[in-house]
């Protein structure tokens, strides 16, 4: 027995933003990050849409890259003195993933960041306000998961807070917001969500509701990133990518990630990888790796006109440079010392990761640690 859980109204398509107007509250708090969501016109119109659903709307702007709890909690006392019954979070990631943890310390002021981040450390949410996610990346998904990521700037720790209890209550899937992305994150967040629907497809409780949509999700990118990297106004692409990683995130959220995810964390916190960079150089060993334990690569290949698991490994990294993304460590510039120094480490740290637990196949430490050493050298492994 097991649950597929996703937010309750998911609009998608073009102009969709539109919607908000359908909501139904009194006041409204919008998070933001830098400008990006200010000069693309996205925050002028949820603005204008909110103040039609008769909802006053006020802005909370600022979220950096990889946001601090500082952020958070400040935002968390926006939020308290605004009382606002919706939370609505526009832009990037970063600015989602701070309004979910701004939301849980307005329900809960006495949050601890540590007990957030333990298992079933977020208690039940929704007795202030509910939620309304709006991206302008297409990427991690977190539109639709239960899934924060939030940083501790003083123990330089990055904490996951995972709850189906963050689960947003409506996501808005409007391509028009990702046309102003520049290259570089397209091509990061797109690998990003590529990575999620191959790890979610290959999960050791994967299922039948999560593989269609997984499957779908890197049909998508495969037929669009490239494009969505070259031609940035091309609206339908940019839909297409963003439905794709909607539908990686329905699958991920109830099934989980893999090894890519777990040593990807490692090498972004220690080398600051862009996340989707890190999945790209790591999803082709990891597949060779996991290839051995299950044939469901061959249902991926079979996407893109080929049969085996070396077939799909060597697509995903035709993608990865076609879109100008680093094919090994070494390329993205990483010191050979500094890499080897840290890579014990990495190691042990993406054998505890979560995510590990979900990859199909058991990895030792020596064999995590020959698939870093390959992914540097940028060579193929072989098990
Ligand atoms: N919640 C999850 O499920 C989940 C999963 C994986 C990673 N993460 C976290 O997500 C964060 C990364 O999020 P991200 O990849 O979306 O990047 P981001 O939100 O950090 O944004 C990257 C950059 O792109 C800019 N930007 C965003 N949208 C834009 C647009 N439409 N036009 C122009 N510029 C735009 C931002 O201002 C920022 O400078 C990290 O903190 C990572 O740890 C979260
Ligand atoms: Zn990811």
């Amino acid at each position: 027995m097991t649950t597929f859980i996703v937010p309750k109204d998911i609009f998608h398509g073009l102009g969709s933003l539109e919607n908000l107007k359908n909501l139904e509250g009194t006041k409204a708090v919008i998070v933001t990050g830098g400008s990006s969501v200010r000069k693309n016109g996205a925050l002028e119109k949820t603005r204008t849409f909110l103040t039609e659903a008769g909802i006053t709307p006020a802005v909370f702007s600022g979220v950096e890259a990889d946001p601090s709890i500082e952020t958070v909690l400040k935002g968390a006392a926006f939020f308290t003195e605004e009382q606002p019954d919706i939370i609505v979070g526009l832009g990037g990631c970063s600015a989602i993933d701070a309004a979910k943890a701004m939301w849980v310390y307005y329900e809960y002021p006495d949050s601890k960041l540590e007990e957030l981040a333990a298992p079933f450390g977020v208690k039940k949410m929704r007795n202030k306000a509910t939620f309304v996610a709006i991206p302008s990346t297409s990427g991690t998904g977190t539109e639709i998961t239960g899934l924060s990521v939030i940083t501790d700037t003083d123990k330089g720790v990055k904490y996951p807070l995972v709850s189906h209890e963050l689960t947003p209550d409506v996501a808005i899937i409007d391509g028009e917001l990702c046309a102003s992305m520049p290259k570089s994150v397209t091509a990061n967040t797109g690998l990003d969500a590529l990575s999620h629907g191959v790890e979610a497809y290959v999960s050791n409780i994967a299922d039948r509701y999560n593989d269609p949509l997984a499957k779908e999700s890197i049909n998508l990118v495969f037929k669009n990133l490239a494009r969505a990297v070259a031609e940035p106004g091309d609206l339908e692409t940019r839909q297409a990518m963003h439905d794709a990683s909607c539908l990686a995130g329905m699958a991920f959220t109830n099934v989980w990630l893999g090894i890519v995810h777990a040593m990807s964390h490692q090498v972004g916190g220690t080398f600051g990888v862009a996340h989707g960079c890190g999945n790209a150089i790591l999803m082709p060993n990891v597949i060779r790796f996991n290839a051995k334990v299950t044939d469901k690569y061959g249902d991926l290949a079979a996407l893109l006109g080929k049969s085996t698991a070396e077939e799909f490994a060597r697509e995903v990294a035709g993608l990865t440079a076609s879109v100008g993304v680093a094919g090994s460590f070494k390329e993205c510039g990483i010191d050979e010392e500094k890499w080897n120094a840290k890579l014990d480490s990495m190691t042990e740290h993406a054998l505890k990761d979560p995510c590990t637990l979900f990859n199909p196949r058991k990895p030792t430490f020596d064999e995590i640690k020959a698939i870093y050493q390959a992914c540097y050298d940028g060579t193929a492994i072989v098990f």
